[in-house]
């Protein structure tokens, strides 16, 4: 949540910050501000998104080589002018932004006004600038040590960008619980809160650590801890294409992603699955492999679509590996009180690698004496580094905040970690194994000729784009399909949906039924086929209007659904890499067709780093 970027060098500041919180406005766009540096200091603000910060600034002087930027995701605070980002210290010496929440803000802030300090807004970053600014004054000291001693009192998270109005040549970033990246220029340094504002200018990042301090001139970079503990840092390159993160002709960036899954699944198996030599090769799991094929029990966690991810991981791995699985929304887990045990596996899903529950619950998990596994896409982020081993799924960077080819990226590491634990628990034959890795190679192509009918969603988005409610409808490996497709319709049409196993309609969700109800059924031919059927007639004797996926050729639903969906065939264990395909495509266009905003959906932000 919230982007943060940050620049110091001898390039005009101003087009570099803009361009770099157009880059990371999905992770909030409810106002933005930057913050500029040429012998005085400037702040803008405005409510609305980065377009809107630049009509403001339209005819101000932007002019300086040294600046912060924000788009902001609000926590305390109503988006507005007022609480926007950068935020000014009381006496003007400071100037930051933040990414996080100081939870003892309220404590720290009856204290400072207890010492005469006035506060503009309801803002918890506010008060983080008036304590450094209170530590600075009194104590005498330099802006590095005011920040230092100020942030050895907060209770929290932050990712922070400081300027000293006072020390006209440095710029601080400081995290902690939210990421930072500084990217390494000639003479200039990035600040970013990931690599996508940095790759245009430089491939040489540092990815800073909980509790680091960095102070950057235009001569050099010192990194410390909080503690004042001297760090060496450690200089990455970074393997992001620019291309990857632009639209390239398409509308926006979710259809864009949701057309590269061709190729985002082949590169999440590429290197990994051998077809010649039959064979899965998991290198981030190499030492862990052991311990997993003797497990007696794994937990799955997650947020969102990865807890969706994860549900179909359980059912692969109980059906091809035969270990027991227990799949967790990570906030429920780290604050139930769960029963974690030595020997359990627990793996961490996420996309962005990021996300605040998820990451509090690999440390609860650690901390119980767990093995603790990440399946992450974002190369460099806290999870994998904080985890024992893991997969990445080489998706390529996600943008639109519905995550689509993300999801289907998880599906594949978890098929592939499922197969792989299959066959060497012996519970997978040879002749199965093999079928199923050369099922997922043909995956691809299939996946391709799905987004060949593309028309016919579209057709069929119209007919049902003023619908208030759909129910989605799925059994076995098809329910967590369903919750991801009700899930996506909501997230970015506003349309409210509801995830379903199909034999519990009867139980509730029934009673909704009537003829403008749409109702999405997942069906294609597997083990519960005969009962889907039953399900779908069901919705017909109560007049819903079905819109079934289904296998191609299928004329028994055909002749029974308002809309049949047609999608080639796969082993029932890989079926959740197709069916998704039409739902992703679905909401788009009845989002895009209410007008909505696709890539930035209201309320929502895709690196959730609060909790
Ligand atoms: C947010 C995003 C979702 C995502 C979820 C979990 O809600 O909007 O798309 O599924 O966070 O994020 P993660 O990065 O952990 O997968």
């Amino acid at each position: 949540m919230c982007g943060i970027v940050g620049y110091i060098g001898n390039k005009q500041a101003y087009p570099i910050l803009v361009n770099g919180l157009k880059r990371l406005e999905y992770r909030g766009y409810d106002s933005a501000g930057i913050s500029l540096l040429n012998k005085e200091l400037k702040i803008y603000k405005k409510r609305g998104k980065v377009c809107d910060l630049e009509d403001h600034v339209a005819k101000e002087d932007i002019t300086g080589n040294i600046g912060i930027g924000h788009t902001r995701w609000a926590t305390h605070g109503e988006p507005n002018d007022i609480n926007a980002h950068p935020h000014v210290s009381m006496n003007g010496h400071f100037v930051l932004i933040h990414n996080g929440i100081i939870e003892n803000y309220s404590r720290l802030k009856e204290r400072l006004k207890d010492r005469g300090y006035e506060f503009n807004t309801e803002t918890d970053t506010e008060v983080l600038a008036n304590l450094i600014e209170y530590i600075y004054i009194k104590g005498n000291v330099s802006a590095e040590i005011a920040v230092r001693l100020a942030l050895s009192k907060v209770v929290g998270a932050y990712g922070l960008a400081i300027i000293c109005r006072d020390e006209p040549d440095k710029l601080i970033a400081a995290r902690k619980g939210s990421p930072l990246v500084i990217g390494v220029g000639k003479g200039e340094y990035y600040i970013a809160s990931d690599a996508t504002p940095i790759v245009e200018h430089t491939k040489s990042v540092i990815y800073l650590n909980d509790d680091d301090v960095a102070i950057l001139g235009r001569d050099g970079l010192t990194l410390k801890t909080i503690k004042n503990d001297q760090l060496t840092p450690k200089v990455q390159k970074i393997d992001l294409d620019i291309g990857e993160i632009e639209k390239n002709g398409f509308d926006h960036f979710m259809l864009k992603e949701i057309f590269e899954q061709p190729r985002s699944i082949l590169d999440t198996f590429r290197g990994r699955v051998s077809l010649d030599k039959n064979e899965i090769h998991l290198g981030g799991l190499h030492y862990v492999m052991p311990k997993l094929i003797d497990a007696k029990r794994i937990i799955i966690i997650g947020c969102g679509t990865s807890w969706h991810a994860g549900l179909v991981g359980e059912y692969l791995i109980e059906d091809l590996a035969r270990i027991p699985v227990e799949v967790e929304y990570a906030s429920e887990f780290r604050y139930r009180n769960p029963v974690i045990n030595e020997d359990d596996i627990v793996i961490a899903i996420s996309q962005s690698g990021e996300t605040a529950d998820t990451l509090a619950a690999i440390r609860l998990a650690k901390q119980a004496g767990a093995t603790v596994l990440g399946i992450c896409n974002v190369v460099g982020s806290s999870i994998p580094r904080e985890t024992h081993g893991g997969v990445y799924t080489h998706a390529g960077p996600e943008i639109g905040v519905a995550s689509t080819k993300a999801f289907t990226a998880q599906v594949t590491v978890l098929a592939m970690i499922a197969m792989s634990l299959g066959y060497q628990k012996k519970i997978l034959d040879n002749e199965t194994y093999s079928k199923l890795i050369s099922e997922l190679h043909d995956i691809p192509a299939k996946i391709e000729k799905i987004l060949t009918n593309n028309d016919e969603y579209l057709r069929v988005s119209d007919l049902y784009k003023d619908a208030t409610n759909f129910l989605y409808l799925g059994r076995g490996y098809l329910y967590p399909v369903a919750l991801e497709g009700a899930l996506k319709l909501k997230e970015i049409s506003y349309i409210h949906a509801e995830g379903y196993p199909a034999a519990e309609m009867k139980h509730g969700p029934i009673a909704l039924i009537d003829e403008k109800m749409p109702v999405v059924v997942v069906a294609t031919k597997d083990k519960s086929y005969e009962k889907i059927v039953s399900n779908i007639q069901e919705v017909k004797a109560r007049k819903g209007i079905v819109i079934a996926v289904v296998n191609e050729g299928d004329k028994t639903i055909e002749s029974m659904a308002d809309h049949v969906l047609e999608i080639p065939e796969t082993r029932e264990e890989l079926s959740a890499l197709l069916t998704v395909i039409p739902l992703q495509l679905l909401s788009y266009h009845i989002a895009v067709l209410r007008s909505c905003n696709v890539d930035q959906p209201r309320n929502l932000a895709k690196s959730v780093t609060v909790e």
